[in-house]
């Protein structure tokens, strides 16, 4: 054994001794500020932490997105492009869930435990379908929280940092967790805790709905600066505003949350010169789209950096997907023992 070898082994143990996250996102497009203060700047400090793995969940893509599937590669380097971009270091482990077959494995032994009522009221499929108008739900779209759960549980995740809407996901995981472990008669899966970003639902420039590239209300660190300003001075203010004589109310208006959340400005004085109608809406909003850019510069830049160089992020890709198989085989094989199905009797596995 080599020194490097040696190394790698003592890596792999330090990991183990940290606790584990997963967490991950569906490769359906650029990724934007919703999720920024949703969930990515909170995995840009967990990873100092904890150990931690990605997800890129292309087959989630299957759900509710059947017909956008030509896009998945392309949606997949972009979301690495955003990661790496917020600030994920490459060394985090980087996957790509339909790279590792047992997770599909995993999902479907997870299948028996769940009652197919109990995903039928599942609040976050029953959004996901209005939203996109899916009439008749495949049972692939009904089943992903399964497929969710098996994502999780493959790494034995300790934390899965995520945004609101996945909250009923985790709780079904936990769910999984209990009966698998009930019925098998083993302790194999630990439960997994949610941990919430700083601001779980983002409403988009529209006013009304959660930040979503479908609904097209959305900044992304992909959108250049004239775009985002574009898009903040079309954004929906304080609707009780209607002369700028008027005083505004900054804690109805999105505006004002946007300065709170994504810029550096001192938020009292932008309160008071509303309140005293010494600024208008339009002022407000340049000066609010200036100061993104701003504090966007370091993103898109390093964003850029990782764009302009494909094979490097695919490699990133490639050794997180390795690591992560090795992972899952080990819980693979423990959960095939725990269900009598290792058939030790037929030595088919090595
Ligand atoms: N459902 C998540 C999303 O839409 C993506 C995802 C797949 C995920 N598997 C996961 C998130 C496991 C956390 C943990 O963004």
């Amino acid at each position: 054994m080599n020194e490097s070898d040696n190394k790698i082994i003592k890596e792999e143990k330090t990991a183990k001794s940290k606790k584990r996250i997963l967490t991950g996102d569906r490769p359906t497009g650029q990724l934007h500020l919703g999720h920024y203060v949703g969930t990515l700047k909170s995995r840009v400090k967990l990873q100092e932490k904890y150990d931690c793995f990605f997800i890129i969940a292309d087959l989630q893509v299957l759900t509710d997105h059947l017909e956008s599937y030509a896009n998945v590669e392309n949606n997949v380097f972009e979301v690495m492009c955003d990661y790496l971009g917020v600030g994920l270091h490459p060394n985090n482990t980087f996957f790509i869930q339909s790279q590792i077959p047992e997770l599909a494995e995993l999902s479907m032994y997870f299948s028996f435990l769940v009652n197919v009522s109990h995903l039928q009221q599942n609040p976050t499929i029953k959004d996901e379908a209005r939203t996109y108008g899916v009439k008749n739900m495949s049972y692939g779209f009904l089943g992903y929280p399964i497929s969710q759960a098996a994502d999780i549980l493959a790494f034995k995740a300790d934390l899965v940092p995520v945004g609101q809407d996945q909250l009923p996901h985790i709780q079904q995981t936990r769910e999984i967790t209990r009966s698998f472990n009930r019925v098998f008669g083993r302790r194999v899966f630990n439960l997994p805790e949610a941990i919430l970003g700083e601001c779980p639902v983002l409403i988009g420039t529209d006013g009304k709905n959660k930040m979503s590239k479908s609904l097209d209300n959305f900044i992304a660190f992909a959108h250049s600066s004239e775009e985002t300003e574009r898009r903040i001075l079309n954004m929906f203010t304080d609707p009780k505003r209607v002369y700028y004589k008027d005083a505004g109310h900054p804690d109805e208006c999105l505006a004002f949350k946007y300065y709170c959340l994504f810029t550096s400005v001192n938020a009292s004085v932008v309160q008071q010169e509303c309140e005293t109608s010494s600024r208008g809406c339009k002022e407000c909003k340049k000066q609010l789209a200036q100061q993104i850019n701003e504090d966007l510069v370091e993103i898109r830049e390093r964003r850029q950096y990782y764009i302009s160089q494909p094979e490097l992020v695919w490699d990133i890709l490639a050794k997180g997907t390795i690591r992560a198989r090795k992972i899952v085989a080990d819980t693979l094989e423990e959960v095939r023992n725990a269900m009598r199905l290792s058939f030790p009797q037929i030595k088919l596995r090595e």
